[in-house]
C-alpha cells in the first residue's frame, strides 16, 4: 500500500452500436471529470466504441488517449501490448483523476475491460474499479430481429463460434437458442451445419448491430463464401429440441397454479 491517491477506473458500456442504448450512467460518467480511455486495434486506428459516443453527439476530450489492443491470437504481441496499456492506465491513474474505458456493447460478456481492470488490480490492488453495465451485442440483435432468446424453460447459451462445429454440434442439442458469436472465421462451416441440422430457416445473421451498417440476414445460407466483418453474430433457435424433464417441477407447479381455482381445491 502506498499513500497515494488513484483515480478510478471505470468500465462505461455503451451498448453495441446506437448511441441511444447508452445508459445513463454511462452518459452522465462521459459527461463528467474522467479522462477517456478507448481501446483501438492499430495506432492510430479509428475506434468503434469511440464512435458510438460520437454519433450521439460527444465531442472527444483534446486529452482523451487510445489504447491499442492488437487483434492477434500471438502470445507474445499481446503480452507485450497488455503490459503497455495496463501501464499506461496506472500512470495516469496515478495523477489522481479518474479513467472511463470506453466499451462497445457490455463491459462485462467478452470485452477487453474485464482483462484490463485485472491486470492494473494485480499492478495496483487498491485501485477501484466501477463496471457500468450495458446492452450487449446478441440482446440488441435479438430485439432488432424480434428474436426471443429464451422464455419460460428454454435454455440459451452464448459462445464464441471459435470452439468449432463439433462443440456447436453439441450444444444445439442442449440450448434451445445458441448465440455465436466471434463467428467471422467460421461461417462457411456453422452454415453446413445448420443444413445438415435443418435449421437454417432458424437462423439469423446481424453484422453491426445498432450502427449506420447494421445488417441482418435471415436467408443465412446466402452468406456461404462471404468474408462477413468480425462484429457480427448468429443467432440460431432449435424448435425440435428434446427436452429432459425439470428437477424442480416447474411445469407441474404453472399447470397447477393455472387451473381455476374450484378445480386446484376440489
Ligand atoms: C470481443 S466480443 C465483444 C462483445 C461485447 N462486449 C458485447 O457485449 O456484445 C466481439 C464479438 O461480439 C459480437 N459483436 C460485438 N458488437 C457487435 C455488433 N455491433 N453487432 C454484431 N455483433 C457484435 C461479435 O460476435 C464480435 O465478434
Amino acid at each position: 500500500m502506498t499513500d497515494k491517491k488513484y483515480g478510478r477506473l471505470i468500465g462505461a458500456s455503451l451498448g453495441p452500436g446506437d448511441p441511444e442504448l447508452i445508459t445513463r450512467r454511462a452518459w452522465t460518467v462521459l459527461n463528467g471529470d474522467a479522462r477517456w480511455l478507448y481501446p483501438v486495434k492499430k495506432a492510430e486506428e479509428s475506434s468503434y466504441a469511440l464512435s458510438i459516443v460520437t454519433r450521439g453527439g460527444l465531442e472527444v476530450p483534446a486529452d482523451a488517449e487510445e489504447l491499442v489492443f492488437p487483434m492477434t491470437r500471438d502470445a507474445e504481441i499481446l503480452t507485450k501490448a497488455w503490459a503497455r496499456a495496463a501501464a499506461r492506465t496506472v500512470e495516469l491513474l496515478a495523477e489522481g483523476r479518474d479513467l472511463v474505458f470506453l466499451v462497445e456493447g457490455d463491459a462485462s460478456t467478452f470485452a477487453t475491460f474485464g482483462h484490463l481492470a485485472r491486470v492494473v488490480r494485480e499492478l495496483v490492488p487498491e485501485v477501484e474499479v466501477e463496471t457500468i453495465p450495458g446492452v450487449s451485442s446478441f440482446a440488441a440483435a435479438a430485439a432488432t430481429t424480434g428474436t426471443t432468446l429464451a422464455e419460460e424453460d428454454e435454455t440459451l447459451a452464448v459462445i464464441p463460434a471459435a470452439y468449432g462445429v463439433e462443440v456447436i454440434d453439441h450444444l444445439l442439442d442442449e440450448f434451445d437458442t445458441l448465440v455465436l458469436l466471434k463467428v467471422k472465421p467460421l461461417v462457411d462451416e456453422v452454415l453446413e451445419l445448420l443444413e445438415r441440422r435443418e435449421l437454417l430457416s432458424t437462423s439469423c445473421f446481424i453484422e453491426k448491430v445498432g450502427s449506420p451498417d447494421e445488417r441482418i440476414v435471415r436467408d443465412v445460407a446466402s452468406l456461404k463464401g462471404e468474408k462477413v466483418n468480425y462484429l457480427s453474430l448468429m443467432l440460431v433457435q432449435n424448435p425440435k429440441r428434446q427436452r429432459g424433464e425439470l428437477r424442480r417441477g416447474c411445469r407441474k407447479r404453472k399447470a397447477e397454479a393455472e387451473q381455476p381455482k374450484e378445480t386446484a381445491a376440489a
